[in-house]
């Protein structure tokens, strides 16, 4: 499968969304990422609106409630012919299943392919503190990491969300096909902006990574086209 960059496509509104994406020629098509924020301000129409550009879409909207209720939400997202999309790890095996039944339906019903499911596993933002106080999960945050990949992994799930720094550990942990797509990447010219633990996207691709989000060093770039053509010569070889 090729290993795409996904631009993480974090605009406040629609018009700002789309008004990015054409700046790329009509032939140079993309994976974009839609989180929370343009999906709610725009709602379900901003997916048509990137397909219809002929790009793809990874619907992040991290997923996180009771099975009944997960699984009805992704047959929804499972209609809209979208290639990736999330849940989080933590709503245990019954949530994580339930959500891949959905997705199934939901794509069988709108005769498309099912999305892939990717598990959250721990968000970036959680550190030893937050795993040990809040959460009461003792051990390092790098062992929840991988005790989620295999429970997402038994669950049906298609990959994580995971740091390039977790990525090996994950395939070695539950196989190398199991896709571990990874934010927190900068070209090595980039500032880090507010990631803690950043890799280029060469040393991403040496790690294993098969897929990266890149966010602001091509959404904020003077020239958003040649970043994301940058990047991919970067990953690519
Ligand atoms: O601009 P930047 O490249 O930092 O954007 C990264 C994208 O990946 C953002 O949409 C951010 O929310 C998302 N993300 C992340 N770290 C995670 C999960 C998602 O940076 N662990």
């Amino acid at each position: 499968m090729k290993r795409p960059i996904i631009i993480a496509l974090d605009f406040p509104t629609a018009e700002r969304a789309l008004a990015f994406l054409d700046q790329f020629p009509a032939d140079l098509h993309v994976t974009v990422k839609i989180g929370m924020e343009l999906f709610y301000a725009a709602g379900p129409s901003i997916v048509t609106d990137v397909q219809s550009r002929g790009h793809a879409v990874f619907l992040d909207l991290k997923l996180h409630d009771i099975p009944n209720t997960v699984e009805s939400a992704m047959r929804v997202i499972g209609r809209l012919g979208v290639t990736y999309t999330t849940v989080h790890a933590a709503g245990g095996h019954v949530m994580l299943s339930a959500a891949k039944r959905g997705l199934v339906a939901g794509a069988m019903a709108a005769g498309v392919t099912a999305p892939k499911l990717l598990a959250i596993t721990q968000l970036t933002s959680t550190n030893q503190a937050i795993l040990n106080q809040d959460q009461q999960i003792m051990g390092t945050v790098r062992a929840s990491v991988v005790h989620y990949a295999k429970l997402a992994r038994a669950s049906d799930c298609d990959g994580v969300i995971c740091s390039a720094q977790e990525v090996q550990a994950i395939h070695t942990a539950v196989g190398a096909d199991f896709l571990g797509i990874t934010p927190g990447i900068r070209p090595a010219s980039a500032q880090s902006d507010d990631q803690q633990r950043v890799m280029t996207p060469a040393a991403a691709a040496k790690a294993g990574s098969n897929g990266l989000v890149i966010g602001r060093p091509i959404t904020q770039a003077a020239e958003p086209v040649q970043a994301y053509r940058d990047i991919m010569t970067e990953w690519s070889n």
